[in-house]
């Protein structure tokens, strides 16, 4: 297959070595001329990958142009940025590629889905969604892991899962996308609590109770939305929520360390890089209201990133909440 990924990343790389590894004509491509120069130089992205070498027959390019004449286009670019890396490739992608959307998160205002952005940008071609537990540093170390993908169109998910899947990468297919997004976007706001109760110096009962209530959240909202509970049980929900809720890979995680080590919010997020639960958070919130579901942990976190509570207090209001049945 002819395959481009679009951005330059540590999971846009770790994808490339695993497809180029699987015989693929791999091209990725950056808008940042120095993160390919520094691979070009160095065979590696030592901040992202280190130790990863990056196999010599990945094309790397500026040129947007890389996207034309491919079967499969990756979008490996933080959820931010989406919409304009789309626009930018629009005219270079022919309807019969398909789309693999990456992304984790809810783009900020229209508070979409990514399948939801690209689709708009792309109304002819099909989505699929790659989603679950996957920290690029493993992946490009050869690490086991097991992934999904979701469509609405079954035979191009299922076309995916045979063109990414060898012994080190394994892919399963899954027909809910709503419930698949919803479980990689929110896991990164329930993560960035997880790494607020390390900061504070709590213990695993507290994160096991965060990551569970915070499961319940996510899957009351992702029904709600249209997704179904199932999916929270599998890769996509609980799976990427223990990776992301308990790992140092972890960019919301580790943000929120700092934060409650008392280094301020917007602080923490500019010292880690890309923190897509920050953003994230406002966005999950807005959408319980729309939905008119409650999400108490979500709304805590809002409090210590936005409106200046501190972790101290919002612990006690969750803790304080009324008594209730699991
Ligand atoms: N890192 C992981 O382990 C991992 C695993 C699974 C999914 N993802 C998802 O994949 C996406 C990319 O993650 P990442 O860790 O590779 O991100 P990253 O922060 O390493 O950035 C990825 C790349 O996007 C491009 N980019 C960044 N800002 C841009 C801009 N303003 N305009 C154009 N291009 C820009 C650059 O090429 C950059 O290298 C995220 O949405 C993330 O949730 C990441």
């Amino acid at each position: 297959m002819k395959i481009a990924i679009l951005g330059s990343g540590g999971w846009g790389l770790a994808l490339a070595c695993t497809l180029s590894r699987l015989g693929h004509e791999v091209t990725v491509w950056s808008a940042f001329k120095d993160e390919l120069d520094s691979i070009r130089r160095t065979g590696e992205l030592r901040a992202k990958l280190p130790g990863v070498q990056i196999p010599r027959t990945v094309k790397l390019t500026e040129d947007i142009c890389c996207c034309e004449n491919k079967d499969i286009i990756v979008v490996g670019i933080p959820t931010k940025f989406v919409r304009d890396v789309c626009n930018q490739a629009r005219e270079h992608i022919s309807p019969s590629s398909i789309i693999v959307s990456c992304s984790k998160g809810l783009e900020e205002g229209s508070l979409k889905r990514m399948s939801e952005v690209i689709g708009e940008v792309f109304p002819e071609n099909t989505v699929v969604v790659l989603t679950g537990p996957s920290h690029a540093e493993e992946l490009g170390r050869g690490i086991p892991t097991a992934v999904v993908v979701a469509s609405s169109d079954r035979d191009a998910a299922m076309l995916i899962q045979r063109t990414f899947s060898d012994n080190v990468l394994r892919l399963y297919v899954n027909s809910d996308v709503i419930g698949c997004e919803i479980g990689g976007a929110i896991k990164n706001v329930i993560a960035l609590c997880c790494g607020v109760l390390e900061g504070l110096g709590l213990g695993d009962n507290s994160r096991a109770a965060l990551i569970t209530r915070g499961l319940s959240e996510i899957t009351r909202l992702g029904v709600a939305m249209g997704g179904t509970a199932d999916t929270f049980c599998g890769l996509a929900g609980i799976g990427d929520l223990i990776v992301t809720c308990t790992s140092m890979h972890s960019r919301n995680f580790r943000a929120g360390i700092l934060i409650g080590q008392g280094t301020d919010p917007e602080e923490a997020v500019r010292i880690v890089g890309t923190v897509e639960g920050y953003g994230c958070a406002a966005a999950t919130l807005e959408l319980s209201r729309r939905y008119g579901v409650d999400m108490p942990i979500t709304r805590e976190i809002n409090g210590i990133l936005f409106l200046g509570r501190s972790p101290k207090d919002a612990i006690s209001a969750l803790m304080g909440r009324p008594y209730r049945s699991e």
